[in-house]
């Protein structure tokens, strides 16, 4: 344990640079005594346009408290914070460089342990991206959920409700007022979206990797109960320093099996696929697409929270939040795996006396047991096929059922301008399956979660509400409908997909796992060689971005970043391995 004297800054003179700090440190407070403590370092993700984390303030004070009775030093810093919607083009474009940021400052400042304070979509992903590069003991607090709104009795919750109430207008079925009205109770607390969007999915299957003290993803951003996890974070957070627990050690393919285990058992966002690719390449974790199709397959649906059901997270934690879902899917899960509380998973249920607590009467709709699952697959289904040779994904659930198999016209935008500037006069049939091109990781740029493409309005006007969609960009965890994303390669760097044009056929077939385009392969290899690449970036971060993101099935790390990948998801290395592996990465500079 290095505590304040640790990472001294370099003047040739380490005796002298000791000397320096404690001169330094005094203006702050520290005393001789504070010099011995562990310091534990406290990421403080708050930003003013960050409105998912404007309640950070008290929360970050009760992780530092929690510090404190715990007898460490608790030292508050900030990094790049990424509000989902207040950032153009899209918060992905910044994960890696928030996850760069992270990562240099949790390992140059003097910190024996870091706890990780996120929420919004990306803030959390590219917080675990960089932990488990600095690999420094560190455990995660989230911001949670908000409650839900309330519209004439109607529970309202984002942003599923924001595209319905969206499309109900642009359809002309309700007025203005009224949609004024519904945008009052959007988003009506503190927290982070209330659905199982990408916050609340990306909280849970950290959860889930043993990364955040149980119960912690779903309470609510207002309860009282969050405080007491934030300050219980602080105290767990120096018990990892002390023991040294670093994440190398937490997330190995077992956890993050769990990890895709629970995301199909939440019918979670599609984003998760990029983000825990991502964040697993970090521990030298390789998961293939596929391995999402498999896992999806064999995992039932055990919650019903928009968009694959009518509740939202804070039923969820009435529920029993993630305790209670991982110990009802425990034949499926590896409770053996490790998490930050020093103990495994299991040991963690017998300490919260998990099995004891049935789901109470009134959340029985919220949280199933397996014998009776909402559905009996998770419903994240991978395609393949001469339109996305690297695959694709699709929600099932979140689908219309009768479009899973569905074969018809493609309506091509090239782009976003292009779809802006035509959506509204489109010659659009129900039929038609929408497709829209250069929106991938380097199309986007950054793959901004434009997937839900607008229905066109001579559709709306006949009371569908539903189409086939088909990009190489993401969507919202929140949003929904038949929607195919992330085709890979995108069409920026000369995947399929930019050859694709107006009146060919597409077929879709969801259960067989097929995307195709009926086009003969010379001819769409001719058009691609008529193809133009998107224009390099002159400078800067976007210019590093454009030559180094990788495509979506490789979770659009950067190629610097990713360290080699030894390990299969299906892989057990011993603790050994795991120790050697993370010695070289550091070694190798990773
Ligand atoms: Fe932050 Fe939805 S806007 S989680």
């Amino acid at each position: 344990m290095g505590g304040l004297y640790d990472k001294v800054t370099r003047y040739g003179d380490p005796g002298f640079s000791r000397f320096l700090r404690r001169a330094m440190s005094r203006n702050l407070g520290f005393s001789a005594d504070d010099f011995e403590r562990p310091v534990v370092g406290v990421l403080n993700t708050f930003s003013e346009v960050n409105r998912c984390h404007a309640h950070f303030g008290p929360l970050v004070e009760a992780v530092k408290r929690g510090v404190l009775m715990a007898g460490g030093v608790p030292l508050e810093f900030p990094t790049i914070s990424l509000g989902e919607p207040f950032l153009e083009p899209s918060a992905m474009l910044f994960r890696n460089l928030a996850a760069m940021d992270a990562e240099e400052m949790i390992r140059a400042q003097p910190f024996d342990a870091v706890v990780l304070v996120g929420g919004c979509d990306k803030t959390l992903p590219a917080l675990v991206m960089g932990a488990a590069s600095a690999d420094l003991p560190a455990l995660v607090v989230s911001g949670g959920p908000m409650l839900a709104g309330d519209f004439q009795g109607e529970r309202l919750g984002a942003c599923t409700d924001c595209r319905r109430y969206w499309t109900e207008w642009r359809a002309g079925r309700i007025d203005a007022d009224t949609l004024e009205a519904v945008n009052r109770e959007l988003a009506p607390t503190h927290g982070h979206c209330m659905v199982m969007g990408t916050a609340s999915t990306m909280a849970i299957t950290i959860e889930a990797l043993g990364l955040m003290l149980p119960g912690g993803a779903a309470i609510p951003a207002v309860h009282q109960e969050r405080l007491a996890h934030a300050e219980a974070s602080g105290k767990a957070a120096v018990a990892l320093a002390r023991a040294g627990l670093r994440p190398s050690r937490i997330l190995t393919p077992r956890a993050y099996r769990n990890a895709l285990t629970v995301l199909a058992a939440i019918g979670g966002s599609t984003n998760a696929v990029v983000h825990l690719t991502a964040m697993a390449a970090r521990s030298g974790i390789r998961i293939a697409l596929d391995d999402f199709d498999r896992i999806s397959r064999r995992t039932p649906l055990l919650t019903q929270v928009k968009p694959v059901g009518r509740y939202h997270l804070e039923d969820f934690y009435h529920a029993g939040g993630v305790p209670a879902l991982m110990w009802r899917l425990r034949a499926l899960l590896e409770p053996d795996a490790l998490t930050v509380t020093g103990r495994t998973h299991r040991e963690n249920w017998e300490a919260l006396r998990v099995a004891e607590r049935p789901v109470p009467e009134a959340y029985r709709e919220v949280l199933a047991d397996p014998e009776r699952p909402f559905k009996p697959d998770g419903g994240l289904r991978v395609l393949r096929g001469n339109l996305c040779p690297d695959g694709a994904v699709i929600k099932s659930h979140a689908a219309t059922p009768g479009l899973l198999r569905h074969r018809g016209p493609a309506l091509v935008f090239e782009n976003e301008a292009d779809l802006e500037r035509r959506l509204s006069d489109v010659a659009a049939t129900p039929e038609h399956v929408l497709v829209l091109k250069s929106i991938g990781p380097v199309g986007g740029p950054g793959m901004p979660e434009a997937g839900m493409i607008p229905i066109p309005p001579a559709v709306l006007r006949r009371g569908v509400r539903d189409m086939v969609r088909i990009s190489d960009g993401r969507m919202s965890g929140t949003a929904y409908g038949t929607v195919v994303l992330h085709v890979a390669p995108e069409a920026a760097v000369g995947g399929p997909l930019a050859a694709v044009e107006t009146g060919d056929m597409v077929r879709l077939d969801v259960e067989a796992g097929v995307l195709e385009v009926e086009v003969a392969p010379e001819d769409l290899a001719r058009r691609l060689q008529a193809r133009r690449r998107p224009p390099r970036p002159a400078r800067g971060y976007r210019r590093l971005y454009f030559d180094h993101v990788l495509q979506a099935p490789e979770g659009v790390d950067f190629d610097f970043l990713r360290p080699p990948t030894p390990w299969s998801l299906w892989d057990d290395p011993p603790e050994a391995e795991l120790d050697e592996a993370a010695r070289q990465r550091a070694a190798d500079g990773y």
